[in-house]
């Protein structure tokens, strides 16, 4: 998916590829391990990352990746920011963002028709995507990342100008 949001949008199809492969490279490290390689790296672990340990394996995986692969910014960006999403993404991120929410496994209500927004508006489907993730997040008492909320509301601003 991520090569061929790559394709539509003029990004760098290989590099779309190895961001897509590797973005979940600390998927499964253990909390005991995080925790002593986030310190280690002096990578910051903020309030609601403290009580939801799974959203670092964004943050632990973009040092990671560029730890073992040297990866450049726009991946550990990308990886950065593939979970909780941020107001700061770039197309890229953006592509790698989207691909892991509409990829081929992925099965809920509404996904075939977000694979199509995909591909003729990045932002739109995106704003889809979150709400999805919004109520998902409601309905299992999670709590909400504002890094979510924040790339929500710029969406929204830019689509309004
Ligand atoms: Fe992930």
């Amino acid at each position: 998916m991520a090569i061929e949001l790559a394709e539509v949008y003029g990004e760098d199809k290989e590099k779309a590829a190895f961001a897509g492969l590797i973005h979940d490279i600390a998927k499964e490290i253990s909390k005991e391990e995080g925790e002593i390689y986030a310190k280690k790296h002096n990578i910051e672990v903020d309030e609601i990352e403290k009580f939801q340990w799974g959203l670092m394996h964004a943050k632990l995986g973009a040092s990671i990746a560029k730890e073992r692969y040297n990866v450049d910014q726009d991946i550990q960006k990308a990886i950065t920011y593939h979970t909780t999403g941020h107001k700061d993404m770039d197309r890229f991120s953006k592509i790698i963002y989207l691909a892991d929410k509409i990829e081929e496994n992925r099965n809920y209500e509404g996904v075939i028709e977000l694979r199509e927004i995909a591909k003729t508006d990045l932002d739109m489907a995106i704003l889809t995507t979150i709400d999805f993730v919004l109520n998902k997040s409601i309905k299992m008492n999670r709590l909400i990342h504002p890094n979510t909320i924040d790339l929500r509301n710029q969406i929204l601003k830019e689509k309004s100008e």
